[in-house]
């Protein structure tokens, strides 16, 4: 059975939000539910939250498959990384630990995965022929690679080396805030950042992501590239929109092979 809705939680270090998705408009059907990300970010604490963040989203569990947006690599349902996270992720099978506390079918992506995919099925990759790299500018720089469409996933170009630094701890909108820079300074940074991964990369797009992609306005024209770069469309909501969407396709796949 195809799902017209689904469910996109977005595991952060401050917050796990979540909401039911329309699969046709990525717009949400539900109250955005927001609660705290306990104090570490443990496995066990975070399990726990995202079990209350479902119960109040409600949705019966038959038509609304559930995707799970994390900050780390994730392959096969394996959560392989932890750059701002709790160490305890590094090589756990979070998908079936989820699966078998929440009693329900999930699917784990990577949070910048699933912006890149919620970008390209309602944003601002929509129908983009060629490379779009989305990036996010958050506490670290998540990435996701989509080409002609299909996201090539766990691409970690947050922390590409750039003069001997990791570039996240240098670029990210954390460094920003932490060592007080004002729009010049952090966009000095952030040309370094892109003019490098132009050259690697040689993509059609850029597109922007994370909380600060509001104050676009602000800072966009002064990152000085080649590349067109735009302001994601999905600001906050990125996330739940690409693991929802993500989740269902999975659902989908699994539904009509057992058919
Ligand atoms: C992590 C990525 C994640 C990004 C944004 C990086 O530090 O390595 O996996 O997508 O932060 O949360």
């Amino acid at each position: 059975m195809t799902s017209t809705t689904a469910i996109g939680i977005d595991i952060g270090g401050t917050g796990i939000k979540g909401g039911i998705v329309d699969l046709s408009t990525g717009e949400l059907v539900s109250d955005r539910v927001k609660l705290a990300t306990p104090k570490g970010g443990e496995p066990d604490g975070i399990l726990e939250v995202t079990k209350q963040v479902l119960d109040a989203l409600g949705g019966d569990a038959e038509s609304n498959p559930v995707g799970v947006c994390f900050p780390a690599i994730v392959k096969n349902g394996r959560t392989m990384s932890a750059a701002n996270i709790s160490k305890k992720w590094v090589g756990l099978e979070a998908e079936k630990l989820f699966e078998k506390t929440l009693g329900r079918d999930i699917l784990f992506v990577n949070d910048a995965d699933a912006a890149g995919y919620a970008e390209t099925e309602f944003g601002a990759a929509k129908d983009v022929d060629g490379l779009v790299i989305l990036t996010t500018l958050g506490t670290g720089i998540g990435s996701a690679l989509i080409y002609d469409g299909i996201l090539v996933p766990n691409a970690e170009l947050g922390h590409i080396e750039i003069d001997g630094h990791d570039a996240e701890s240098r670029a990210a909108y954390s460094a920003k805030e932490r060592e007080d820079l004002d729009w010049e300074h952090w966009c000095k940074r952030l040309t370094k950042y892109y003019r490098t991964v132009e050259f690697l990369f040689s993509p059609d797009l850029f597109v922007v992501g994370g909380g600060v992609s509001k104050h676009w306005d602000e800072f966009g024209d002064l990152i000085d590239i080649e590349t067109k770069i735009v302001p994601a469309v999905h600001r906050n909501n990125a996330g739940i929109l690409g693991a929802a969407a993500l989740a269902a396709r999975g659902h989908h796949r699994r539904t009509t092979a057992a058919e």
